[in-house]
C-alpha cells in the first residue's frame, strides 16, 4: 500500500494503527542543527488530546512521545528522526461487532473491497489515531519554521452550524479558543456550542464544523507553479485528513458571488523586507499558488463523526441487511482535536516548500 509519505525535501513517513502497538512518524530532510527537544513535540501531542464538555473521545492515550533517532543534545543531526507514540489504552473488544459489519460514513467496507483484509481494530489505519503521528512530525516543522519568523495557528471556526466570530471581531478571542473544550475562539459561542452538544450526545447524534488556520510570518515567494502550487499542496495535505469535505482559501465560496473590483486585493505598497502590502486578503494570501506575504488564511469543512451512538442501518459483510449499534469511544465533533492537526500539516507543507525555495533563482543559491 503506498500513500503513507508526504513532502519533497521535508519528508514524513507516518505507521501505525489505532490498536498496534504505536503510531509514529519518521521525518527525513529535516535541516541539521535545528534545536528540538522532546517537549515541543508533547506540547503539540497535548493539544491533539481529548478535551472535556463530552466532545471528544473518552480514549485517554497518555501520548508520550519517544524520539529514536535523529536528534543529539537538543539538535536535529540532519539524519531521519523517528518518533514514536505507543498506544496504551486500546479496548479492542468494543470492536468485535464491526470485524463483519460496517459501519456507514465509515472506511470500512471500502477499505475491505479494495485490499480484502484490513485491521477493523477501532479504524485500524483509517482511525484518526494515525493523527498523532502527524502532529508529532507537524511539531518538528513548526520547530523549523519558528525559527524562520513564522507562527501556524488553527481553532474551530463553527461546530454544528454556531459560528464564531471572524478572527477580524472584536469578539474573537484566541487564548479563549486554548481554554474551552470546543477550541472555539470566543465563551459566549462556546456555551452555545455546550449546549447544542449535550443535545445530540442524547440523541446518540454527532455533529460536523469548521477549522480555520492562519499562519503569519511567512516570506513571500512559497508555491512552485503549476502542480505544486501552495493551495494545490495544502489542499492535498488537508484532504488527506478523515472527514474533511472541503476547503477553501480566503473569501473562498463566496468570492464566487462578488464583483472582480470588490474580489481584487489592492497592492497599497512595498515594503523594505520584500513584501507587499495589500488592501485587503481574499487571496487569503495566495496568489498563482504562491505566497504573497499577506497572512495564509484557509478553511476545512469536516463532516460529523461517522461513529454514532443511535442505531443505524447497514450491510454485513455477506450484504446482508443488519441493524448497528457502534460501542467504543468516539468523537462527536472531530473540530477541537482536528486544529492541531490542521496546523501540523500546515507546517509540513510551508516547511517543505521553505526548504525548496532555496533552489527558486540562480542568483539567490
Ligand atoms: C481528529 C479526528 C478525530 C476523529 N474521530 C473520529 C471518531 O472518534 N470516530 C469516527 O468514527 N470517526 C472519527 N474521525 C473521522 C474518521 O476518521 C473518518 O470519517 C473516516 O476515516 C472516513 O473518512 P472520510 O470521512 O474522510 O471519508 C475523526 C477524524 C479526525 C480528523
Amino acid at each position: 500500500m503506498a500513500g503513507n509519505s508526504f513532502g519533497q525535501i521535508f519528508r514524513v513517513t507516518t505507521f501505525g494503527e489505532s490498536h498496534g502497538a504505536a503510531v509514529g512518524c519518521v521525518v527525513d530532510g529535516c535541516p541539521a542543527g535545528l534545536p528540538l527537544d522532546i517537549d515541543t513535540v508533547r506540547r503539540d501531542l497535548a493539544r491533539r488530546k481529548p478535551g472535556g464538555g463530552g466532545v471528544s473521545t473518552s480514549r485517554q492515550e497518555t501520548d508520550e512521545p519517544e524520539i529514536l533517532s535523529g536528534v543529539f543534545e537538543g539538535r536535529t543531526l540532519g539524519t531521519p528522526i523517528a518518533i514514536v507514540i505507543r498506544n496504551t489504552a486500546q479496548r479492542s473488544q468494543d470492536y468485535d461487532k464491526l470485524k463483519d459489519v460496517y459501519r456507514p460514513g465509515h472506511a470500512d467496507m471500502v477499505w475491505d473491497f479494495k485490499y480484502g483484509f484490513r485491521d477493523y481494530r477501532g479504524g485500524g489505519r483509517s482511525s484518526a489515531r494515525e493523527t498523532a503521528a502527524r502532529v508529532a512530525a507537524g511539531a518538528v516543522a513548526r520547530a523549523f519554521l519558528a525559527e524562520n519568523g513564522v507562527s501556524v495557528c488553527a481553532w474551530s471556526q463553527s461546530i454544528a452550524g454556531i459560528e464564531a466570530p471572524s478572527s477580524s471581531d472584536n469578539d474573537f478571542d484566541i487564548q479563549e479558543a486554548e481554554v474551552n473544550s470546543f477550541r472555539i475562539p470566543c465563551k459566549r459561542t462556546a456555551d452555545m456550542i455546550a449546549g447544542k452538544i449535550e443535545e445530540l450526545r442524547k440523541a446518540g447524534e454527532s455533529a460536523g464544523g469548521v477549522v480555520e488556520c492562519q499562519a503569519r510570518g511567512l516570506p513571500a515567494g512559497l508555491g512552485d507553479p503549476v502542480f505544486d502550487k501552495l493551495d494545490a499542496l495544502l489542499s492535498r495535505a488537508v484532504m488527506s485528513l478523515g472527514a474533511v469535505k472541503g476547503i477553501e482559501f480566503g473569501a473562498g465560496f463566496a468570492a464566487a458571488s462578488m464583483k472582480g473590483s470588490e474580489s481584487n486585493d489592492r497592492p497599497l505598497a512595498f515594503e523594505n523586507n520584500g513584501k507587499i502590502n495589500y488592501a485587503g486578503n481574499n487571496a487569503g494570501g495566495v496568489l498563482g499558488g504562491i505566497s504573497n506575504g499577506a497572512c495564509l488564511v484557509f478553511r476545512a469543512a469536516f463532516k460529523p463523526v461517522p461513529s454514532i451512538a443511535r442505531k443505524q442501518r447497514s450491510l454485513d459483510r455477506a450484504g446482508r441487511e443488519v441493524e448497528l449499534e457502534i460501542a467504543g469511544r468516539h468523537d462527536i465533533c472531530v473540530c477541537p482535536r482536528a486544529a492541531p492537526v490542521v496546523e501540523a500539516m500546515t507546517a509540513l507543507v510551508l516547511a517543505d516548500l521553505m526548504l525548496r525555495r532555496r533552489a527558486d533563482r540562480y542568483d539567490t543559491i
